[in-house]
């Protein structure tokens, strides 16, 4: 997407233009609190999701995918979300998040993402938010996405903001074994070429949601090899 469609083709998401950082280098304040670093590039997400305020946040039911050590969630404890349902292989015991004057409000799950689902209404009843920055190959990310998109998870997310990873061995891709990757060979497929034919699998899934989701995936400068994709129901 070049950055004058991030100013006028997705309505939903659009920035001001020109756009407020410079080079579009978003400068995030370090701060010593959060469990990992992971919590720069969700404050730049936030900041191009325009949700970087608490206001956004009262009252918002949020969901987390791939939670653990905590950075994340560390900002949606500060931003006052309502209830975060954290999900992940590990715990969440870093100190910052189980002293958190917040911590009350986190209840996590200690389980395969893929494998979690909703059953509880978000409390305004205007569904929720689904964050993702769980470490799973694009083929399984995608279609764990398209199951939340369908509703096949739980009511159907009011707001995305899914990390797509771009760095897993070639042999991880297809076969489901995020958790452990095999000793096999590379395939020839480079690096680059993964990562684009990720990019066409996230257009296509999307495409197919656009009756009902206004989207945009975005590579911000805290992001390594990974890129964010952001969605918006139309009826918000
Ligand atoms: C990059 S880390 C997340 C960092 C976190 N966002 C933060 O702010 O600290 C990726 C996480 O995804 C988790 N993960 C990967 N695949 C998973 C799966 N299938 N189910 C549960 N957790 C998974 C890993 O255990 C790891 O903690």
């Amino acid at each position: 997407m070049s950055v004058a469609q991030l100013g006028s083709a997705v309505p939903g998401l659009a920035l001001p233009m020109p756009l407020p950082w410079p080079f579009g280098r978003v400068h995030v304040a370090k701060e010593t609190g959060p469990p990992s670093d992971a919590y720069l590039k969700f404050k730049e997400i936030l900041l191009h999701a325009r949700l970087d305020e608490p206001s956004a946040w009262h009252g918002q039911h949020v969901i987390e995918l791939g939670s653990h050590p905590g950075g994340w969630t560390w900002v949606l404890l500060e931003l006052g979300a309502e209830r975060i349902d954290t999900v992940d292989w590990a715990a969440m015991d870093h100190p910052s998040i189980a002293a958190h004057p917040n911590a009350s409000r986190l209840h996590h799950h200690q389980m395969d993402a893929k494998t979690f689902s909703v059953t509880i209404e978000a409390p305004d009843n205007r569904g929720h938010v689904l964050v993702s920055d769980a470490a799973i190959p694009p083929p399984l990310s995608l279609a764990l996405l398209d199951d939340w998109l369908s509703a096949r998870k739980g009511p159907a997310p009011r707001r995305v903001m899914w990390a797509l990873k771009f760095a897993f061995r070639a042999d991880t891709q297809q076969s489901g074994d995020d958790e452990q990757p095999s000793h096999r060979e590379r395939t020839p497929l480079s690096e680059k070429e993964r990562s684009l034919q990720a990019v066409a699998m996230a257009e296509t899934l999307m495409a197919s949601h656009s009756e009902r989701y206004e989207w945009s995936l975005r590579q911000l400068y805290h992001h390594g090899n990974e890129a964010v994709l952001l969605a918006v129901r139309k009826d918000e």
